[in-house]
């Protein structure tokens, strides 16, 4: 498998009224054309600003101090904002631990899904309903009228990620960057909600870079795992080897939490 993007050397910064923290210190991932990726660690071990680096969506008070990321041959963070902004959402898609966040509360979700149709694809309002409808079947939704017409917080939690992934799924990503998507959902809608990443993952054919805490996902998901601790990646291995020969000690850290509680 090509290598589809690369991470060198990247490390961010966050600059607070009184000091700065380096939040990541030099990272190097690659994520190859097909995989799951799983990126895996500790809470603020740096999983989650790492991804949001990728396309330069970070919190204000950070700045990226070295790096690049390889994408198709180009530096995204060497890119101008505006070329960037064709990659971002589109070539690379994201979704997150809370959708009601990034859904907007106070338009329907059918006339969120149409929107960008109509704005950056230029559809008509008719095909632009046909495209929305055909992403919500594609995430599962079987009332797809009834979904078009409400609004997010007359959803379950679990519909509105399915939303939301459909939403990320309306340019036809080659990357889906998914950072803890199930977090806020009960085990049971947790394990549908992956299912449905795998058979999407398939179906469409988009690279997956899961972020998770909890390696009894990466054992559902992966074939190879990244672990970070502190900022760094300190190990790197196919999702078995991670689980029957762990070198660093988080990695043991995190397969004995596994042991304990995750076997689910
Ligand atoms: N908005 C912020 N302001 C200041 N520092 C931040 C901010 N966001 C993150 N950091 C710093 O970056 C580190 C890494 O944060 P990050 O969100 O990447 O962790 P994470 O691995 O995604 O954790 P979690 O599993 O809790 O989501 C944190 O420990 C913190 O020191
Ligand atoms: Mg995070």
């Amino acid at each position: 498998m090509g290598s589809l993007l690369e991470i060198q050397n990247l490390k961010v910064k966050f600059y607070l009224d009184r000091h700065v923290i380096t939040a990541v210190q030099g990272v190097n991932l690659e994520l190859r054309a097909g995989e799951t990726l799983v990126l895996a660690g500790e809470s603020g071990s740096g999983k989650s600003v790492t991804a949001l680096a990728v396309t330069r969506i970070l919190p204000v008070n950070a700045r990226v101090f070295s790096g690049k990321v390889i994408f198709k041959g180009r530096d995204l963070l060497s890119l101008d904002e505006s070329s960037l902004s064709g990659v971002r959402g589109k070539e690379i898609a994201y979704i997150f631990q809370e959708p009601s966040g990034a859904l907007n509360p106070v338009y329907t979700v059918g006339n969120q899904l149409i929107e960008p149709f109509i704005l950056h694809q230029g559809k008509s309002p008719g095909q632009a309903r046909r495209e929305a409808e055909f992403l919500l079947s594609l995430v599962k939704i079987g009332d797809v009228k009834r979904v078009m017409e409400s609004y997010p917080h007359q959803l379950s939690g679990g519909m509105n990620q399915r939303v939301f992934i459909a939403m990320s799924l309306a340019c036809n990503p080659q990357i889906l960057i998914a950072d803890e998507p199930t977090t806020a959902l009960d085990v049971t809608i947790e394990a549908e909600i992956l299912k449905l990443l795998v058979e999407l993952k398939k179906k469409i054919g988009f690279s997956l870079l899961f972020i998770t805490h909890n390696l009894s996902i990466a054992r559902r998901i992966a074939g190879r795992v990244c672990v970070m601790y502190k900022g760094s990646v300190v190990e790197e291995g196919g999702i078995e080897d991670i689980f029957n020969s762990p070198k660093h000690f988080h990695t043991r850290d995190l397969v004995s939490a596994y042991e304990k509680i995750g076997k689910i």
